[in-house]
């Protein structure tokens, strides 16, 4: 008998939005079937038997460089943005290639396990050995047969806030980075920041390059650079090739600036990352009562059709000390503090952090459960995105480029020790639960 062309087969798998199970047959890599009974067997067979098998999970927002440091050399007290930026700049005075690449390694690894097999993260480059964009670009390479690092060169310190940091900027591209960052509210005057947006255009257009702006980060609610952002694509084109990162400030305007806004955010198509975990920490410090959320205007972003992905951002670090990088402790939060409870925003924040940062992260084609695409595929403990949000599911199997990299075990619990229940009592008392 001749050996089966399919190297791997998953059985009866439950597709996001699918009422029926499908069998999934990979071969070179790529997935080259797709039926609801495949009759011949693979050289592996993985019984999934209903469980939701899903694209993987996106990470569009963290900051590899600084994962892991919490603590290091101090504690962030006042728990704002910008004591930890007064840490961070401590704690970067010691970074060596071998400390970012540790701790870049354990975090994506931690990511990978949990379904993530795309990760954006931003490098700070306002320091001038670049150590660790080189630390991370040489880690995107180490890494790619499992995980696809995308990498962002982020000035920390703002373009304009010390004479060398364009230069710096500019050599990150040369080097490799993937995409052009920046941080406006944090430039010293408003055109310093206006002027930063336009040297980061000109860089992404010099080079090639996708543009991720830390933008508005800030409660003040006179910060508007996601309008100069918004222009500047609307004007180059690039559009879909541009994200807006926190515009935490969104939060904040008068709806009549907010509705204006939102007419030019659908005119230029770009795409938001929120980071509710690190959104709802960092902001409303300075508020008395009430206190504001935070976070951006994610509902009416979805609701108008624009691109919004999450990220976790940071993974205990100066700016928050806790932390897995689970992707679905990022969209609960978003579930949570958005106001996206209705069926279906929960399954539109399980699909931004899926799809939605697919195409934050410009992965075209690549991306997806269809034939002829790269098999790269999870699969949950649980029965849809809603059940796995709800429970925080443990993901059992993720299969990246056609080969099985991670399969764990889902926790059991018994109960012992107790006196036995009357379970007729029991099942009567049940409340029935449709299933999303
Ligand atoms: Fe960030």
């Amino acid at each position: 008998m001749s050996e089966s062309p399919f190297q791997l087969v998953l059985r009866q798998c439950l597709l996001p939005g699918g009422s029926t199970t499908v069998d999934i047959a990979i071969a070179g890599g790529d997935i080259v079937a797709i039926e609801e009974h495949l009759n011949q067997s693979g050289q592996q067979e993985l019984p999934i038997q209903g469980r939701l098998t899903s694209p993987p999970l996106v990470e569009s927002h963290v900051h590899l460089d600084s994962v892991l440091t919490v603590g290091q050399p101090r504690w962030n007290t006042s728990g704002t943005l910008f004591e930890g930026i007064d840490i961070w700049r401590d704690r970067k005075a010691t970074l060596t290639y071998a400390d970012v690449q540790a701790r870049a390694m354990q975090a994506l690894q931690l990511q990978a396990q949990q379904g993530v097999l795309w990760v954006r993260t931003h490098v700070d480059v306002s320091e001038p050995s670049l150590v660790a964009l080189q630390a991370l670009l040489d880690l995107r390479q180490s890494v790619r047969d499992w995980i696809t690092l995308q990498v962002v060169a982020f000035p920390q310190d703002g373009i304009y806030g010390s004479p060398g940091n364009v230069n710096l900027l500019e050599e990150a591209l040369k080097l490799g980075a993937d995409a052009v960052g920046g941080i406006p509210h944090y430039e010293f005057t408003r055109e310093d920041g206006v002027r930063s947006v336009e040297t980061i255009f000109h860089l992404a257009q010099t080079y090639d390059r996708l543009i991720d702006i830390h933008c508005d980060e800030i409660d003040d609610d006179h910060s508007r650079f996601l309008e100069v952002v918004a222009a500047c694509a609307l004007r180059s084109g690039l559009g879909k090739r541009v994200t807006a990162s926190h515009t935490t400030a969104f939060a904040g305007y008068n709806n009549a600036y907010a509705f204006k806004l939102m007419g030019l955010l659908e005119r230029a198509q770009i795409n938001f990352v929120a980071n509710p975990l690190i959104n709802i920490t960092l902001q409303g410090r300075t508020d008395s009562y009430p206190k504001r959320r935070g976070i951006t205007r994610v509902k009416e972003l979805w609701q108008r059709g624009l691109n919004v992905s999450l990220g976790h951002d940071c993974i205990q670090d100066p700016w928050y000390s806790l932390g897995t990088g689970n992707m679905l402790t990022v969209a609960a939060m978003a579930i949570h503090g958005c106001h996206m409870t209705g069926q279906s925003e929960i399954d539109a924040c399980y699909t931004m952090v899926t799809e939605n940062g697919a195409r934050t992260l410009n992965l075209g084609d690549q991306y997806g459960i269809a034939v002829g695409k790269p098999a790269n595929l999870i699969v949950f403990d649980a029965k849809s995105p809603y059940d796995a949000l709800r429970r925080t599911a443990t993901v059992t199997h993720v299969i990246s480029r056609g080969k099985l990299l991670v399969q764990t075990q889902p926790a059991q619990t018994s109960w012992l020790g107790l006196p036995s229940l009357d379970s007729s009592r029991m099942e009567s008392s049940l409340i029935p639960v449709t299933e999303a």
